[in-house]
């Protein structure tokens, strides 16, 4: 039985807002992903399947071809090296910012280079060199909020959405680096092979959320 496309996505914030959309599209996993050990999960109906994998792997998923389709934070696009990928549709869910942050007090570090805490390297070193100021970068892989507290970085550059993490924590927004929305991520060669059954279901993610496909310079898809 042909599945169809497959779509790859991450469990949590991203799926959570997901599947309200792929539901007002008639697409219904033919298991619950939240509570499913699968991770490759049908949808009724055969137009798509689920592959599960971390929000980070989306687009390695994608651009190797092993999934048509994904749907990923701009934050995660932002940090991956990758150029084999179109990116035609902002779905404009799992909506936040990516920010720099510091002590609410505005407490200075001590002299030389900011050292700043993230698991969002690539695009702090490019935020901060495009500013030309010489910062140190410092890889977390979580709770990232904690770093300043216990004086292992000045900054931090990680994700905010109702500012809840960072005031229980005594920090506060200095600086907005970019909105973040989740993204439908198409693969090349399955833009070209399966350009309708692709287009097709473009379409109709675009129809979901509530907006025409944007075929941007860097989602530029033909
Ligand atoms: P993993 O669980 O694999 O470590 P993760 O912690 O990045 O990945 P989520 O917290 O589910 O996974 O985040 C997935 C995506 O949701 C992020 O890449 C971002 O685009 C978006 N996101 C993260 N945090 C928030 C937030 N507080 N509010 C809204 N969207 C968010
Ligand atoms: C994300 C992010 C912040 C928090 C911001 O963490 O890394 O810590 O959400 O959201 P807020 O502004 O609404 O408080 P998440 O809850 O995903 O935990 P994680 O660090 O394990 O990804």
């Amino acid at each position: 039985m042909s599945h169809g496309l497959t779509l790859a996505v991450s469990k949590g914030r991203i799926l959570v807002d997901l599947l309200p959309l792929l539901a007002g599209m008639g697409i219904e996993p033919a298991e619950d992903p939240e509570t499913s050990r699968s991770l490759i999960i049908p949808a009724r109906g055969g137009a798509l399947q689920l592959v599960i994998v971390r929000a980070a792997d989306v687009p390695t998923y994608v651009e190797y071809g092993a999934a048509d389709l994904g749907v990923v934070g701009k934050d995660v696009l932002l940090e991956y090296p990758g150029e084999g990928l179109y990116e035609p549709l902002d779905l404009g869910i799992a909506r936040c910012r990516l920010v720099v942050a510091g002590p609410a007090g505005g407490v200075e570090c001590a002299a030389g280079r900011l050292r700043i805490a993230t698991k969002y390297v690539r695009t702090t070193r490019r935020y901060f060199a495009e500013k030309g100021d010489q910062v140190e970068v410092i890889r977390l892989y979580g709770s990232m909020e904690l770093a300043p507290l216990v004086g292992l970085a000045d900054r931090i550059v990680d994700l905010v959405d109702t500012g809840n993490t960072l005031r229980a924590n005594g920090l506060a927004v200095l600086e907005t680096i970019a909105a973040i929305s989740a993204r439908l991520i198409v693969n090349k060669a399955a833009m070209k092979m399966k350009n309708l059954e692709v287009k097709r279901m473009l379409a109709a993610f675009a129809r979901a959320a509530g907006q025409g496909p944007q075929l941007s310079s860097e989602g530029g898809a033909p």
